[in-house]
C-alpha cells in the first residue's frame, strides 16, 4: 500500500492499482462468504450482508481512541458533512438504500432497477429489502469475485427478481437490462475508481430505454463546490490516487447538449462512511 497523507489522516492506494485490488478483494471475500453461506448461516440475505459488512469494517483512527461499547466497537466513528469532520454514533449509516428506495416511491414506477459498479449487490439486496419492490434489479460489476458472490447470495433473497452481468464503466453496455421503457440506473462509489469517464458516458447510458433516470452517490463534491477544509484535501486524495476528475463537467456537458436534464446535485450531503473520501449526490433524467 502506497500511503498518502492528508493532515489528520493516511490514505492509501494499493501498489497493484484498483482494479487489482477489486478482483482480489471481492474473490477473497467471495471464498469466505459462500463457506458461511454454504454452512446455513443465513435465513436470508439481508442477514447475510451484516454478517459480511461486520467481518469487513475496520474503525478509523479519532473514533478508535474513544469509549468502546463491551466487545470492543468504538462508540463513535468518524465521519464528515459539509466538508467539515465529525464523530458520530459508531451504529449511524449514511442511508443510500433508503433513499434509493424512496426515490423508486417517489419518481417510479421503474420497470428495471441497475446498479454500475455494484461490487458483491449489497445496495441491490438492500434496496429490496427497503422498497419490498419486487425486480428486475439488475448489477453490472467489473469483477468475475464481485458478480460470483451476489449470485450465490442472490437465492436468499426470496421474492427478489435480480442477476448480475459483466460491465465496466470504461465501455458502458447495459445491454444485458433487455428491451425496456423506464429504467432507473444508479451508481454508489464505484464511478470515482474512473480517472476520466469520457464525453460520451451519459449519452452512452442514455441509449438503453427511451426513459431513463440516473442517481449518483460518489465523491465529486470538490467538482462542484468547497464546503469546507475537508474538500480541498478530498482533491488531493483523489488527483493521488488516480480516481474520477470529471463527473461533475461530464454531466454538465451531457445536458448543456440536450442529453440529460440534471434533476439535483448536491455536494458532501451525506454523514460519510469514510471520512477520507465523503459522498455527493446527482440526479438526471433523459431528455
Ligand atoms: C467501493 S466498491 C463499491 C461497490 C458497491 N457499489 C457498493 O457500494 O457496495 C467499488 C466497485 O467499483 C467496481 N469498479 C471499479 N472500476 C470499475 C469499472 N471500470 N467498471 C465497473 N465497475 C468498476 C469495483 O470492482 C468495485 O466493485
Amino acid at each position: 500500500m502506497l500511503p498518502i497523507d492528508i493532515g489528520d489522516f493516511t490514505v492509501s492506494t494499493p501498489d497493484e492499482g484498483w482494479r487489482d485490488y477489486y478482483h482480489k478483494a471481492w474473490q477473497d471475500l467471495c471464498d469466505k462468504a459462500v463457506a458461511a453461506i454454504d454452512a446455513g448461516q443465513f435465513q436470508n440475505a439481508f442477514q447475510a450482508v451484516r454478517w459480511i459488512e461486520r467481518s469487513e469494517v475496520t474503525d478509523q483512527p479519532a473514533a478508535d481512541k474513544g469509549s468502546r461499547f463491551p466487545g470492543g466497537r468504538p462508540m463513535m466513528r468518524d465521519s464528515s458533512f459539509r466538508g467539515n469532520g465529525c464523530l458520530v454514533p459508531r451504529f449511524s449509516d449514511p442511508g443510500y438504500p433508503a433513499l434509493l428506495a424512496d426515490l423508486m416511491e417517489h419518481c417510479g414506477p421503474f420497470d428495471a432497477v441497475v446498479e454500475i459498479g455494484s461490487g458483491w449487490g449489497r445496495n441491490l439486496f438492500d434496496i429490496f429489502y427497503h422498497s419490498a419492490w419486487p425486480g428486475p434489479y439488475f448489477g453490472g460489476e467489473l469483477t468475475s469475485g464481485g458478480r460470483q458472490l451476489a449470485t450465490r447470495l442472490s437465492p436468499l433473497a426470496g421474492g427478489m427478481e435480480v442477476s448480475f452481468h459483466a460491465y465496466d464503466h470504461t465501455q458502458p453496455d447495459l445491454s444485458f437490462i433487455g428491451a425496456r421503457q423506464n429504467v432507473l440506473v444508479y451508481s454508489v462509489h464505484s464511478l470515482e475508481q474512473v480517472a476520466m469517464l469520457g464525453d460520451d458516458f451519459f449519452d452512452r447510458l442514455c441509449s438503453f430505454a427511451p426513459k431513463m433516470t440516473g442517481v449518483h452517490i460518489e465523491p465529486f463534491g470538490f467538482q462542484i463546490e468547497q464546503p469546507g477544509p475537508l474538500t480541498q484535501q478530498h482533491a488531493v486524495v483523489n488527483r493521488e490516487r488516480g480516481w474520477n476528475q470529471d463527473f461533475a463537467k461530464t454531466l454538465h456537458s451531457a445536458q448543456d447538449r440536450g442529453i440529460v436534464q440534471i434533476d439535483s446535485i448536491a455536494a458532501e450531503i451525506f454523514l460519510s462512511s469514510d471520512i477520507t473520501n465523503p459522498s455527493s449526490f446527482a440526479m438526471w433524467t433523459s431528455a
